[in-house]
């Protein structure tokens, strides 16, 4: 089991296995995309699987596959197979946009994944060619009603921003009617690659407020222990809301997170900046047990919260990066 200073466990990696993807969301990268990294800068999937195992065999329980979108790299499927089978392991997921997923759910299925998280920010055709510069949407309705169809859990995630999608949070919130899926409302942070300087115009309370007017019984559900989602339920509906105040954080007392992202960089939190490659340590020849340990060090270093974690960075380095190369 490994903790960290502040006494909480970290059981829960989330990998990112490239910055690359095929939207261009405005609160995750500019419309022209960022300077990809090069290949070899990546981490291979030989290189993930070996830092995965070392993980599982220091108490993490769940990994999340990320990107960028995690669809776009060659050979995931072989990949997440591998993966699902490491001893130890309670709960392999991830989040994908569904541009690219639908032709791989029964697969995932048969590995034992039961959880998907998708990103869809409107049901609007013209808002989301406005949010993500392509014309998609349709194949990620497809991709939701396939998940649905093999009974996966679906959490849909939803940037809430001013001027592009408020509209949708009313119709987002009453595809739960139907659907047994979760919508959570994000807000905005300001991972965006430089596409733009954000300003927090709807921060956990207002959606709730909104929410509210709209949906006067809406009901308060209990959280999961680790979760970073405020949960609610409105009475009839098959699905549930969630608001997850990514930019206010006040979920860091609870977490229970690791970060790798696809250059190999250990983050132990969204907001610091990374200071272990374990890629360049593991390309070194370092043993299993120096790999180990120099995550166990890093991991005391964890930040008390994101805030504190945010005054670790240089002062020239404020945070800025896109949530492609960070991991989403
Ligand atoms: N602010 C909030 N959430 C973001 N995501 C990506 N960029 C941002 C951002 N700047 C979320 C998206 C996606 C997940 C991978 O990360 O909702 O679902
Ligand atoms: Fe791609 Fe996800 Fe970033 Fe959108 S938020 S551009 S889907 S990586």
């Amino acid at each position: 089991m490994i903790t960290d200073s502040y006494g909480r466990t970290i059981n829960y990696l989330r990998l990112a296995v490239t910055d690359r993807c095929n939207l261009r969301c405005t609160y995750c990268m500019p419309k022209d995309g960022l300077d990809w990294l090069p290949r070899r800068e990546l981490m291979t999937y030989e290189e993930m699987w070996r830092i995965c195992n070392l993980l599982v065999k220091m108490g993490v329980e769940k990994i999340r596959i990320t990107g960028g979108e995690p669809f776009v790299r060659k050979d995931l499927l072989p990949f997440l197979k591998n993966i699902s089978t490491i001893n130890g392991l309670q709960q392999l997921t991830l989040t994908t946009n569904g541009v690219l997923t639908a032709p791989f759910i029964p697969e995932l299925k048969k590995i034992g994944i039961k959880t998907v998280n998708l990103s869809l920010d409107t049901l609007d055709r013209d808002r989301f060619i406005k949010i993500t510069h392509r014309d998609e949407l349709n194949k990620i309705m497809e991709t939701l009603e396939s998940l649905l169809h093999h009974d996966f859990e679906v959490k849909i995630n939803a940037v809430v921003m001013e001027g592009l999608n408020t509209e949708d949070i009313i119709p987002l919130v009453e595809l739960t009617k139907a659907l047994p899926v979760a919508v959570r409302f994000i807000e905005e942070m300001p991972f965006n690659g430089g596409s733009h300087l954000t300003a927090l115009h709807w921060d956990a309370q207002r959606i709730l407020e909104y929410m509210k007017a709209h949906f006067p019984g809406i009901q308060k559900r209990p959280d999961a222990a680790h979760s970073t989602s405020y949960n609610y339920h409105i009475p009839g509906h098959k699905g549930e809301v969630g608001i997850i105040a990514a930019y206010s954080r006040s979920f860091c007392g609870s977490c229970n997170r690791l970060r790798i992202t696809p250059t190999g960089i250990v983050r132990t939190c969204l907001y610091d900046k990374g200071k272990l490659n374990i890629k360049e340590a593991l390309r070194e020849g370092k043993d299993d047990e120096a790999l180990q340990d120099m995550i166990a060090q890093t991991i005391l270093k964890k930040a008390a919260n994101g805030r504190e974690a945010e005054r670790t960075r240089d002062k020239h380095e404020p945070a800025q990066e896109s949530m492609a190369t960070i991991g989403g």
